[in-house]
């Protein structure tokens, strides 16, 4: 197979496309959606968003210390969208979303986003200046999975969330799981009862 030679850039897809919560005492929350977000490290818990300096949300995490990750479903995606053309500094995103902020526990100011399917309450433990953007790795210290989208045996459903990844300036939901964790060398029967499901 022949490649095309192409400029190094940040073609790692899919992203996740989140909203990240933040709040400082006596201003209004703010929403701000990021994709450049990841899993860092399983125990502790810990997750990265990586903010350009000159977001408003920025000062406000590297302030406070904390900020909350708002995984993105279908219903939220416009909204997901918006969060990612305006500012803060001038725009009431909650208000102009529809959106209702909801106390995270663990957190001081930042709320999380009650439409949200899941959420992650985040304390900051170290942030990286790395060119364009700072990396904030937090800590997580609280979670919240909607009610109405965990199955019957309370394991989140994500493939009912429609969650959604954002790929090359592009979103995109996802609808069909492909397998499960271990199915390339699962036996005949737990692949029966997993994939026919
Ligand atoms: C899909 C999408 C992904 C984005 N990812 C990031 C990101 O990873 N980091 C970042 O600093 N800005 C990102 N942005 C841009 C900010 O969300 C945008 O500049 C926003 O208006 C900043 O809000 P604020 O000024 O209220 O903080 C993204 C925007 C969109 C639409």
């Amino acid at each position: 197979m022949a490649f095309i030679p192409t400029k190094p850039g940040t073609l790692l897809s899919p992203a996740p496309a989140v909203m990240v919560t933040c709040a400082r005492a006596g201003e209004r929350p703010n929403i701000i959606t990021i994709a450049w977000a990841g899993t860092v490290n399983s125990d502790p818990p810990m997750v990265s968003v990586s903010v350009r300096p000159g977001r408003h949300s920025h000062p406000i995490i590297r302030d406070t210390g904390e900020f909350v990750v708002n995984l993105v479903g279908r219903e939220l995606l416009k909204a997901a969208d918006f969060c990612g053309v305006r500012s803060g500094r001038d725009t009431d995103k909650f208000a102009a979303c529809g959106l209702e902020a909801v106390p995270a526990e663990g957190m001081s100011q930042a709320p999380a986003i009650a439409q949200s399917p899941v959420w992650l309450a985040c304390k900051v433990r170290s942030a990286l200046e790395l060119g364009s953007h700072t990396m904030f790795i937090g800590e997580v210290v609280s979670a919240g999975v909607r009610e109405d989208l965990s199955d019957p045996s309370g394991r989140f459903d994500f493939l009912k969330a429609g969650l959604v990844a954002y790929c090359h300036g592009e979103y995109a939901g996802l609808t069909r799981a492909l397998g499960f964790f271990g199915f390339s060398v699962a036996r005949p029967e737990v692949l029966k009862r997993r994939m026919n499901k």
